[in-house]
């Protein structure tokens, strides 16, 4: 493609089908529809130009449509190169939102993909996992001046965020959408521990009850994944490298140890840490075999592949988002997903109920930096609590859940220090 193609996605006829599954996501997602119907009225990004990276799903889709009738000029790009939704890509060029976005598309592809969606000129960009801030830093520094902030979805482009703001090169403000409580509690706990199973089992159509599950990390989508996966009956594990956590882990009833003391036992390994060469070469050589690896993290920088590869002979692709790596000593070893993030590559990725609460803060945030434009200083911040609460309330009002309010005694209470026993 050319960056002068107003779209790339696989194939326009499945627009049809795409708009469908758009429908019944949105059925769940209550919240970001509210927010919706008063961008449609109030236009709050009237004028502005936005370019978003984001796993190009149906949840993102209504995303995309609420930011559009908000008065926006919206480009997408896919923030994964296996994680597009081809039919939802197609739906959305259909309605108007210039697309970039291919399940399966090379490195090349993919970056290519973050340049056209950079070159709407953006006011704001959303990003997931900061390769299109990244590439706006770097490469196409040129359009920085027109940006007035940005908001960033997940742990990993926080972390890179902080990294580029503490060197002092970040360029613009950043809200980490990710670090609210409406987000990461439920997103990356319910949504990764619900998908990343479904992912596995989608890929591989494991029975769950009695394996022996690894689980390398106890983040928020570590136990999330945790806690489901031992719902099913699987015998989980736990590893770590933060204190606290492996703590909470042993107290939440799981095994913890040393990644490699569970090497040779696990039946399925499964990291959400993170981070680089979580499992890697000393883990392969002791594992059994048949046994079974995924990443749902958000890089795949997770399970170290190369050092696999060299480590085996042959390699064949024995079901769709399996291969099968034959080692040289003749066991077996299954990667699901080329170790892209599982729950996105082999299934739908988090449900559109826990989408409602992570897209609402960014329709929210995304509104607030246009309303503090040149305000903010050049660094990542919190979602203001504001917001956060006004998602959680909306959220709780669309369950029909009603929850208490402090007595006038109760606050005076809660802000004193005169009463004791
Ligand atoms: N699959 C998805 O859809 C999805 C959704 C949300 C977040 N994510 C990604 O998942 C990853 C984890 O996110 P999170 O919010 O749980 O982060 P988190 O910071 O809450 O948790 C990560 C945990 O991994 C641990 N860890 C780091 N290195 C480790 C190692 N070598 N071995 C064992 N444990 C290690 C850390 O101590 C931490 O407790 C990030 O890359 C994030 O961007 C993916």
């Amino acid at each position: 493609m050319t960056s002068t193609n107003s779209y790339d996605v696989k194939d326009p006829s499945l627009a049809e089908a795409g708009k469908q599954r758009i429908e019944w996501a949105s059925r769940e997602m209550p919240v970001v529809k509210t927010i919706r119907e008063r961008f449609a009225i109030e236009k709050p990004l009237s004028g502005i130009r936005i370019s978003g990276c984001l796993h190009i799903t149906t949840e993102t889709a209504n995303l995309g449509l609420t930011l559009r009738d908000g008065g926006a000029e919206v480009a997408l790009c896919a923030s994964n190169p296996l994680s597009t939704q081809d039919d939802a890509a197609a739906a959305l060029v259909d309605y108007g939102i210039p697309t970039y976005a291919i399940k399966g598309e090379d490195e090349v592809t993919y970056y290519q993909h973050i340049t056209a969606a950079l070159d709407n000129k953006p006011n704001l960009t959303v990003d997931d996992g900061a390769d299109l801030v990244t590439t706006l830093h770097t490469r196409r520094s040129d359009l920085i001046e027109g940006v007035i902030g940005g908001t960033e979805e997940t742990t990993t482009g926080v972390i890179r965020l902080r990294s580029l703001a503490n060197e002092g090169k970040l360029k613009y403000p950043i809200v980490a959408v990710n670090d609210a409580q409406t987000k990461y509690l439920f997103d990356n706990r319910y949504g990764t521990g619900q998908s990343t199973l479904d992912g596995i089992t989608r890929a591989t159509n494991v029975l769950w009850a009695g394996k022996k599950v690894i689980v390398c990390g106890y983040g928020w989508c570590g136990r999330g994944f945790a806690l489901r996966a031992k719902g099913m009956g699987a015998h989980v594990v736990v590893t770590e490298i933060e204190p606290v956590r492996a703590l909470e882990a042993a107290m939440d009833g799981f095994q913890v140890m040393p990644l490699m003391d569970a090497a040779s036992t696990g039946d399925i390994f499964v990291t959400l840490a993170g981070d680089k060469h979580v499992i890697d070469g000393d883990h392969f050589k002791v594992m059994k075999n048949g046994a079974i690896l995924a990443n749902s993290g958000h890089f795949n920088v997770e399970i170290n592949i190369p050092v696999l590869e060299s480590m085996s002979r042959n390699k064949r692709e024995i079901r769709p988002f399996v291969d099968e790596y034959e080692m040289k000593d003749g066991r077996r070893l299954y990667l699901l997903g080329e170790g892209r993030l599982i729950n996105l590559a082999a299934a739908e990725g988090h449900p559109a109920s826990v989408m409602d609460m992570s897209f609402a803060n960014q329709a929210l945030c995304l509104e607030y930096m246009v309303k503090n434009k040149g305000k903010l200083t050049l660094n990542v911040h919190p979602v203001p609590v504001d917001i956060d609460k006004h998602v959680a309330r909306l959220k709780l009002d669309s369950m029909g859940i009603k929850i208490d309010t402090l007595t006038p005694e109760q606050e005076k209470y809660l802000t004193s220090w005169q009463e004791g026993t």
